[in-house]
């Protein structure tokens, strides 16, 4: 019955003009014809749907590792040999010119290849990272990662980055992104810290699912899948090292880990990327219990589950789970992996998985399964209808683009943590001194990920405003002078009215950017020492993606502003609060510690008997952290509880002379739970725009979903529940009690 259906509609909707009209229709009418095309396919065809491999593999010597120019012989062993249905440009991999017309060309050339040598004309699926901005496109505007904005506690701005970003990226014929990453910031010796939005779960939870509101549009047919990754505990992974066995109580991955994925899921997120890591000991990509119980079961994830970088060959080479290859992608696709990332050996995957397959190893069902996911999601994202792209416009569309959207993104996302004598905005001075190489240095501005995977290569110069250039055109009449030699820096210091030491951290991505210390590279400290010394104010601007454990340097500044990796706009944004024209309003998204050993350290601690209870929280900032140029206020808090949610409202006031955003965090805490908890926890926020003097009443509605906590002994394990009984409700100074029956 299902095949002849299939029979009959398939040709109809390749006869239509354009068959997204069918799709749209309804999701019965695209089940139906994904339904149709997997009665036709062979199980070759659907093994290749499972098989993403990197555009490597289909140029130079298809060998991987090389930028050239794609090569029909590679094109034809891997799209029409061995039917691979999805490819990725992974981080630098560009094509040999890179600009947004070269990719859009490479894309549809692939697309093309693939639609005239595959006999059910299944389009290609084209994955790349896009983690802030098209960032592996030479001239694509970049905008800050994600830890960045995070500090702008701003969903809708996030929102507004991704659908921007999904411009992009769509303008190159690519409907796929590995974004957003949907990981928590736990511990800040992590390479991939700065990919986070942060440590606090709700938070995170919020800009993830704006992210993907973002990405994908309110329909898929006009943006691209999002990506949740990488599923799930990965940035808990012991001291901070990347892609290492994370030990984690269930009920610090439920309550803590599970959320922003929780969040991505319930925002239709259409793929989650496993973690390429272990949890307690198994594998992520090898346990059907994240896979498959919490995954599809408790989270209810209906899309495509896709690996991370050879992840299931790690199974077998690197973890030793399996007794071999076959057997690691046994393990894997029974555990409920779709589709595999083998960058450059797509046919020997496929081969293995039919092998698997005809001998009993994996299920035909387990097969139909993924398949159908993998062409539901192509269905949705109109590639049947649309496969490939006018390159023509493509570098109208992306060179250029969104530069006043990356702006306020960056300037959103300032922190200032110290303002001594309130020397910022700077005011009347006549001489800057701008100290650092970090204020030239694009790719310390940018981080990783932007064109290179470690960041941006040498010889490569993406546009952007550099510090130096943001405050030389600020300045006005102020004369501004620069130096990086520490003698020399000292020596203009003490003709300056105010110093600005720029400090960068190296860009870096994934393991190669884990660090043991945090701290700035020698150089960068001489200059901030030396400039320091002679007395002249100075003001710290730090660009790095986490904090950098330099509490002396910092104490001795008399104003420090983290910029973290701001991207293209990075520049003029940093001199927009230096010299006032925007009121900073970034607050901290992650705790900033005073030194290593205090390591891992967030705010939601939990109660103790210890002799000093506060040392467990003693933090050189807190988290939400953040000045403004001037004073908010928050009173009049009142709160009440309906249900498992509360209904709260607090008076917000300006009472500085300049207008701002406050950014008004509330937190609430269960007085009395069955297990312990922090003494508070976010669970709702809000920017309000005020001008001075003005004061607006701001009304949340608020689920208590953020205080559920797994009940049960040492060994609780199930999903969060909220638990009756009293709550207290914080705003500010001010606590109100509820009780939820
Ligand atoms: C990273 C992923 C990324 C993938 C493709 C992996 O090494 O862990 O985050 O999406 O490469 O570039
Ligand atoms: C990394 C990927 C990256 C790729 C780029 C791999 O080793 O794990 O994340 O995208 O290299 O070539």
């Amino acid at each position: 019955m299902r095949a002849r259906r299939g029979v009959l509609l398939l040709p109809l909707c390749l006869l239509l003009a354009s068959c997204a009209t069918v799709s749209g229709a309804g999701r019965s009418t695209a089940d139906s014809r994904v339904d149709a095309l997997l009665a036709r396919m062979t199980l070759a065809e659907k093994v290749g749907q499972m098989t993403l491999i990197s555009v490597s593999a289909l140029r130079g010597t298809c060998q991987g590792g090389q930028i050239a120019p794609l090569n029909a012989s590679c094109l034809q062993s891997e799209l029409a040999g061995a039917h691979v249905g999805a490819v990725l440009s992974g981080g630098g991999e560009s094509p040999p010119d890179n600009t947004p017309v070269a990719w859009a060309q490479m894309t549809n050339q692939i697309q093309r290849y693939a639609l005239a040598h595959n006999r059910l004309h299944i389009p290609i699926l084209y994955g790349v990272d896009a983690v802030h901005g098209h960032n592996n496109v030479l001239g694509a505007t970049i905008f800050p990662h994600n830890i960045g904005l995070a500090a702008t506690w701003d969903p809708a701005l996030a929102r507004q980055v991704a659908a921007a970003t999904a411009s992009d990226v769509r303008a190159t014929g690519i409907h796929w992104v590995y974004a957003p990453v949907s990981d928590i910031a736990r511990d800040l010796r992590w390479g991939r810290y700065y990919e986070t939005f942060g440590e606090d779960p709700f938070l995170a939870s919020q800009m993830v699912a704006a992210t993907v509101r973002g990405f994908e549009g309110t329909n898929f047919s006009t943006g691209v899948s999002a990506t949740a990754k990488h599923y799930v505990g990965y940035s808990g992974a012991q001291r901070g090292l990347d892609r290492t066995n994370a030990t984690l109580p269930l009920r610090t991955l439920q309550q803590t880990y599970l959320p922003s994925f929780a969040a991505a899921v319930h925002a239709s997120v259409g793929t989650v990327m496993a973690d390429s890591g272990a949890v307690n000991g198994v594998p992520v990509h090898a346990s059907s219990y994240l896979l498959t119980d919490i995954l599809r079961r408790q989270l209810g994830f209906g899309g495509v589950v896709v690996t991370d970088w050879q992840d299931i060959e790690s199974l077998y080479d690197r973890y030793h789970l399996a007794t071999s290859y076959n057997d690691a992608i046994r393990l894997a696709i029974n555990a409920g992996v779709d589709m595999s990332m083998v960058p450059d050996n797509g046919v020997d995957f496929a081969h293995r998985v039919m092998a698997l397959v005809r001998a009993g190893k994996i299920p035909q069902s387990r097969i139909d399964d993924a398949v159908r996911r993998i062409l539901t999601l192509k269905e949705r994202l109109g590639l049947f209808a649309h496969p490939d792209v006018n390159a023509a416009s493509a570098n109208a569309a992306v060179l250029g683009a969104h530069r006043a959207l990356a702006r306020r993104a960056a300037d959103e996302s300032m922190v200032l943590l110290k303002n001594q004598g309130a020397v910022l905005p700077l005011h009347g001075v006549r001489t800057i001194l701008v100290a650092g190489e970090a204020a030239t240095n694009v790719a310390e501005q940018m981080g990783g990920w932007t064109i290179g995977w470690q960041g941006v290569p040498s010889g490569v110069s993406p546009p952007a405003v550099t510090v130096l250039q943001g405050i030389k055109a600020a300045a006005g009449s102020a004369s501004v002078v620069d130096e990086t030699d520490p003698a020399r820096a000292a020596a203009a210091a003490r003709h300056a009215g105010v110093a600005v030491v720029v400090l960068g951290e190296r860009p870096g991505a994934e393991g190669p950017a884990d660090t043991e210390t945090a701290e700035l590279p020698a150089d960068q400290t001489a200059v901030a020492q030396a400039v320091e010394a002679t007395g002249t104010p100075t003001v710290v601007v730090i660009l790095a993606g986490r904090p950098l454990l330099i509490a002396p340097l910092i104490q001795k500044a008399s104003a420090v502003l983290m910029a973290w990796l701001p991207g293209t706009e990075g520049g003029d944004a940093v001199a927009d609060v230096l010299f006032g024209r925007v009121n900073p309003s970034g607050r901290l998204p992650v705790t900033w510690p005073r030194q290593i050993g205090q390591v891992p350290l967030t705010y939601d601690q939990l109660p103790n008997t210890s002799a000093d209870p506060d040392a467990v929280y003693h933090p050189l900032f807190p988290f939400g952290a953040g000045l403004s140029y001037g004073v908010y206020t928050t009173n009049g808090l009142q709160a009440a509880a309906h249900g498992r949610s509360v209904t709260v409202s607090v008076s917000v006031g300006n009472a500085g002379s300049m207008a701002g955003d406050a950014v008004v965090p509330i937190y609430g805490r269960a007085d009395a739970a069955p297990v312990l908890v922090p003494d508070k926890l976010l669970i709702g926020f809000a920017r309000v725009h005020l001008n001075p003097n003005q004061t607006k009443s701001v009304t949340l509605h608020l689920s208590l979903q953020p205080l559920a906590v797994v009940t049960g002994d040492v060994n609780g394990s199930g999903p969060p529940r909220i638990v009756p009984g009293p709550y207290t409700i914080m705003a500010g100074t001010e606590q109100v009690n509820v009780t939820v029956h």
